[in-house]
């Protein structure tokens, strides 16, 4: 039987550093809101291109498993907010980290990306199609924010993840997963103004905008996510007390607090990195895994369970076993462009459009 190990991680944060009071500046908010509704204090705002954060992530989790590029036979990139969509981004990270003998795909299932990549990439090494996968999630979600919108705008964040995973005899990686859709409640997250079913009809692209119903998308993840979990438990034939630590979707505190609560597991083994990066994305899972990891949570041969969801309304839930290593076999040197600007310098002219486009629509 051939199982997927996952050998490498890395991750990538933009430097700029985005306050509560920072967004309190420009809206009509307060750190005392959002910190009590959400368990978040900053995150951080990217000052360069998505592929750089992700091709940072991606060398770094190279150097972790101490693969050479040219031996990565599939790219798999969850996220919804890419350099371009032609050519896909997953090529531009292919070319840029030198992985000449990889096939590379795009994913977007918005915060659930980088689980559905490791599920995909799981499977195709289990079946034996692929042998080295670099699995990649992360999101340059500011680019795309409505800075008008206090109920959206401070819940989000840019940052980047990768893991990469071989081939192994040993029973270990991505031992069991579920992933599925709630399609019914697909507005419950939209961003509009963004697509060609509306480029087809509109002249007026600047703007991109959110529907988010958060109550709902609440309630559908805390139920999604534990029925999610519960099944990947027993798929594995394991029970909540075996697992060791649990890295979820890093998306409100609250979130985390009530899925722990119904899966059954104390909130000492969740692990917990929102109150630093808000809400990445396809991006929370694989940084709050490379921090679990170089910070010493994760112990050989743990059992970890991560879950998530996302517009869609996406979902799943996976059981990892960790391997033998826990230490990274090289460390990369690779890093972001320098940055000299603040975060809020950074998103100024965002801000002021959608600021003037907000009084025109009121
Ligand atoms: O990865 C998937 C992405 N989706 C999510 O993570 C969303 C999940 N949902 C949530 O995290 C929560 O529902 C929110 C954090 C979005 C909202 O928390 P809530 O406790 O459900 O607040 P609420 O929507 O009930 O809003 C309460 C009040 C409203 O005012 P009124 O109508 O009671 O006067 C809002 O207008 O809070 C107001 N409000 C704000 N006030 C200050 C909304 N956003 C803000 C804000 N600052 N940023």
């Amino acid at each position: 039987m051939q199982y997927a190990e996952i050998t490498g991680w890395g991750k990538c944060v933009p430097p700029a550093v985005l306050s509560n009071d920072d967004l309190a500046t420009f809206m009509d908010t307060s750190d005392e809101w959002i910190f009590s509704r959400t368990g978040i204090k900053e995150r951080r705002i990217c000052h360069c291109n998505f592929s750089d954060m992700a091709i940072v992530a991606a060398r770094r989790a190279l150097a972790a498993a101490d693969l050479a590029p040219a031996d990565v036979d599939l790219i798999l990139l969850g996220s919804l907010t890419n350099d371009s969509l032609c050519p896909n981004t997953a090529s531009i990270i292919q070319d840029a980290i030198g992985a000449v003998n990889a096939a590379s795909i795009d994913i977007n299932s918005a915060c659930t990306g980088f689980l559905y990549g490791l599920h995909i990439g799981t499977s195709l090494i289990r079946t034996g199609a692929h042998k080295n996968v670099l699995v990649i999630g992360g999101e340059f979600i500011s680019h795309y924010m409505n800075w008008a919108k206090r109920d959206v705008a401070v819940l989000f964040g840019d940052a980047c993840g990768a893991v990469v995973i071989e081939g192994s005899d040993q029973e270990v990686g991505l031992l069991a997963s579920k992933i599925g859709c709630e399609a019914d409640a697909k507005y419950a997250i939209q961003i509009t103004n963004l697509g060609s079913a509306y480029s087809r009809l509109s002249d007026d692209f600047r703007y991109v905008d959110w529907n988010f119903d958060g109550q709902e998308v609440f309630k559908r993840a805390v139920k999604s996510m534990s029925l999610a979990c519960a099944n990947v438990l027993e798929q594995a034939g394991l029970t909540v007390d075996d697992i060791d630590l649990v890295v979820p979707h890093q998306a409100n505190k609250r979130i985390l607090d009530s899925l722990a609560k119904r899966v059954g597991v104390p909130q000492e083994k969740v692990f917990v990195n929102v109150h630093k990066y808000g809400n990445t994305s396809a991006g929370t899972i694989p940084v709050a895994l490379a921090e679990a990891v170089d910070e010493g949570r994760v112990k050989p041969g743990d059992y970890i369970l991560t879950a998530s969801f996302g517009a869609g309304l996406t979902w799943g839930a996976g059981l990892i076993r960790w391997g033998d290593r826990v230490k990274p076999l090289q460390k990369s040197d690779a890093e972001l462009p320098p940055n000299d600007k603040t975060a809020l310098e950074i998103i100024a002219p965002h801000i002021e459009r959608y600021l003037e486009h907000a009084k025109t629509t009121k």
